[in-house]
C-alpha cells in the first residue's frame, strides 16, 4: 500500500475520529475564543466572565462597571479588549483616546456586521449611521443642514401638553395617587418628536394607540431576540415568517410616507434628503428607518432617566423647579431664547448629569482600524475592531469623582472639574457625533421645564428602581430604564 492509501484508510476509521475529533473540535473552539496572537499584548477581559455576563443578560451599564471598568482600573490605561458578538473588540474608556478614535473617520471607519441580522436587513448598509466615505459624507452634510433649521419649541410645548393630558387622565390608585407608566409615556413622546423632525408629522403616539407604533415596537422586539442574535443562522433553520412579513410591511409604509412627503415637502430631514436626486428610494427608506431608530430610544431613555434622578433627588428637583418658575413665571410659554442653556443653567446641568450618569447610548458602533495606530501606550494593529465606550468614560474614576452620584452641580459654571470639560461625550465626538445634539437638548429642556412647572413627582415606594436605576438588557448598546413608574402630583 502506498502512503496515500494508508492515509485514506486511516481517516475512514472510527477510532481515528473518536481520538482526534474532540481534539480538533477543542482546537477550533480554542482558536475561536482565544485572544489572537496579534492582540495578545492588549489587556483582555477573561472571556468566560463576558460570556457569562451575556448569558445572564446583564445590561450594558452593569457589565461595563463590573467587568470593563474594574479591569481597566487594575490592568490598563483606558483600553480593554473584550470578546463581543464573536470577536475581540477594543473598548476605549479614556476620553482622550476616545477623541482620537472618533476624530479620524479614514483610519477608523465604521464596521458593518458581516452577519445578516434582522435589524441590519431593515436598515440596510447604505444609511447615515453605517456607511463610510463619500456615501456617508453626502448624507451627513444634508442631515446636519436639516438640523440647522429653527428648533420647533412650539412642537415640544404642545407634545408636553399632550403628556399632561395623559398624566391627568391616569386613573387614581387606591391610595389616590397618579401613578404613571413613565418609561412608556417617555417613549411615546420621543416617537412623536422624532416623527416630526424626521418626516414632518406627529405619529400621535402620545394620545392614540397607533398601529404603526405597535407594529414598530413588535418588530424591534423581534430584532432583539437573543437566540437569533447569537445564531443568525436560525433565521434559515426556523424562519420567523411573521417578523419578515412585518418588516416588509413597515418598509412599505415608510415608502408610502416618503411618496406623500415628496408631494408635500417641509422642513423635516426627509424633505431635505428628498431634494437630492442622487439618492434612490432604497437609500431614502434606509435613512428614514435608521433616523427613527437612532432618534427615539436614545431620547426616551434620557427623558425616563432624568425624571427618575429628579424623583430620587428632591433637592435637585426643587432647585430646577425654582429656576423654571423664575425664568418662565406661572404661565409664559417656552420660547427659543428662554429654553437656551444659559437661561436655564440648572435644568441644563440636570440633563447633562443624566446623560453622564445613565448614558443612553453605552458605546459607539465598532470601527475597524485601517492601519496600525498607537493609542496611548498601546499598539493597535490594522483590522482591529475598536469602539468608544461612552458609558465607560462617564463612569471612569480616573476622570470623574463619585461616578455613581447624581450631582448636576458638576456642570455649573465655576464648579466644573477641569478634567471633566472634555469627558462628557454622550453624543460621541468627532465628525460622526450625533447631528441631533442641539435639537435634543432643546427638546429635553422644554419638556423638563413644562413638567417641573406643572407637577412634583416621586418614586413609588415599591419601585423596582428604588435602590438604583434598572436598565433593560439591549443588544444595541442602549441603556434604557424599564418599567419605570412615577407618582405625579399636580402643582397648585
Ligand atoms: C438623547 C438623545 C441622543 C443621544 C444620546 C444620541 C447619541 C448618539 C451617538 C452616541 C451617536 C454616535 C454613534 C456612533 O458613532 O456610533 C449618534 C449618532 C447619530 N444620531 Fe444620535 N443621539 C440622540 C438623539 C438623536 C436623534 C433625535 C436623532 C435624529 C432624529 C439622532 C440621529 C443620529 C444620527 C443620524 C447619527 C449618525 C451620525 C453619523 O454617523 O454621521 N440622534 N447619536
Amino acid at each position: 500500500m502506498d502512503i496515500l492509501t494508508t492515509f485514506s484508510a486511516s481517516i475512514q476509521s472510527p477510532t481515528i475520529w473518536l481520538t482526534f475529533g474532540p481534539l480538533a473540535l477543542s482546537y477550533s473552539l480554542y482558536r475561536f475564543l482565544a485572544v489572537p496572537s496579534h492582540l495578545r499584548h492588549l489587556p483582555a477581559l477573561p472571556i468566560f466572565s463576558v460570556v457569562w455576563s451575556y448569558i445572564c443578560q446583564e445590561p450594558d451599564d452593569v457589565r461595563i462597571k463590573r467587568l470593563i471598568l474594574s479591569h481597566a482600573k487594575k490592568y490598563s490605561e483606558g483600553v480593554v479588549l473584550v470578546w463581543m458578538f464573536g470577536r475581540w473588540t477594543v473598548h476605549v474608556v479614556d476620553p482622550k483616546l476616545a477623541f482620537q478614535v472618533t476624530a479620524d473617520v479614514t483610519n477608523f471607519p465604521k464596521d458593518f456586521p458581516t452577519w445578516d441580522l434582522l435589524l441590519t436587513r431593515f436598515i440596510g448598509r447604505n444609511n447615515i449611521t453605517m456607511s463610510n466615505g463619500d456615501e456617508w459624507r453626502k448624507v451627513s452634510t444634508i442631515v446636519r443642514d436639516a438640523f440647522t433649521t429653527p428648533i420647533p419649541i412650539d412642537l415640544f410645548t404642545s407634545l408636553a401638553k399632550n403628556i399632561f393630558r395623559v398624566i391627568d387622565q391616569t386613573p387614581l390608585t387606591d391610595n389616590k395617587e397618579l401613578k404613571v407608566e413613565w418609561s412608556d409615556l417617555a417613549q411615546r413622546f420621543a416617537l412623536d418628536a422624532v416623527g416630526y423632525s424626521v418626516i414632518g408629522f406627529s405619529i400621535d403616539a402620545i394620545s392614540t394607540e397607533s398601529q404603526f407604533v405597535k407594529d414598530y415596537n413588535m418588530f424591534m422586539r423581534y430584532t432583539a431576540d437573543p437566540l437569533y442574535l447569537a445564531l443568525p443562522i436560525f433565521e434559515k433553520i426556523i424562519p420567523r415568517k411573521h417578523a419578515f412579513d412585518l418588516m416588509e410591511d413597515l418598509k412599505k409604509r415608510l415608502i408610502d410616507m416618503l411618496l406623500a412627503k415628496r408631494l408635500d415637502p417641509g422642513d423635516d430631514i426627509m424633505s431635505f434628503l428628498l431634494r437630492d436626486p442622487s439618492l434612490t428610494m432604497e437609500d431614502l427608506r434606509n435613512n428614514m428607518s435608521i433616523l427613527f431608530i437612532a432618534g427615539h430610544d436614545t431620547t426616551s431613555g434620557t427623558i425616563s432617566s432624568m425624571v427618575y434622578y429628579l424623583a430620587l433627588n428632591q433637592a435637585a428637583q426643587k432647585s430646577a423647579r425654582d429656576e423654571v418658575v423664575r425664568v418662565l413665571g406661572p404661565s409664559a410659554s417656552p420660547s427659543l431664547s428662554l429654553m437656551g442653556p444659559s437661561s436655564l443653567p440648572y435644568v441644563n446641568a440636570c440633563i447633562k448629569e443624566t446623560l453622564r450618569a445613565n448614558s443612553p447610548t453605552s458605546y459607539t458602533v465598532p470601527r475597524m482600524t485601517q492601519k496600525a495606530t498607537n493609542l496611548g501606550k498601546y499598539y493597535i494593529p490594522p483590522n482591529t475592531a475598536i469602539l468608544s465606550n461612552m458609558y465607560g468614560v462617564h463612569h471612569n474614576e480616573a476622570v470623574w469623582s463619585d461616578t455613581d452620584v447624581f450631582r448636576p452641580e458638576r456642570f455649573l459654571k465655576g464648579e466644573i472639574e477641569s478634567q471633566t470639560k472634555n469627558s462628557w461625550i454622550p453624543f460621541s465626538t468627532g465628525p460622526r457625533q450625533c447631528p441631533a445634539q442641539n435639537f435634543v437638548m432643546y427638546e429635553m429642556r422644554t419638556l423638563a421645564s413644562m413638567l417641573l412647572r406643572e407637577y412634583e413627582w416621586t418614586l413609588p415606594v415599591d419601585s423596582i428602581h428604588a435602590d438604583g436605576i434598572k436598565n433593560a438588557c439591549s443588544p444595541f448598546a442602549l441603556t434604557l430604564p424599564y418599567n419605570l413608574d412615577i407618582i405625579f402630583r399636580k402643582r397648585v
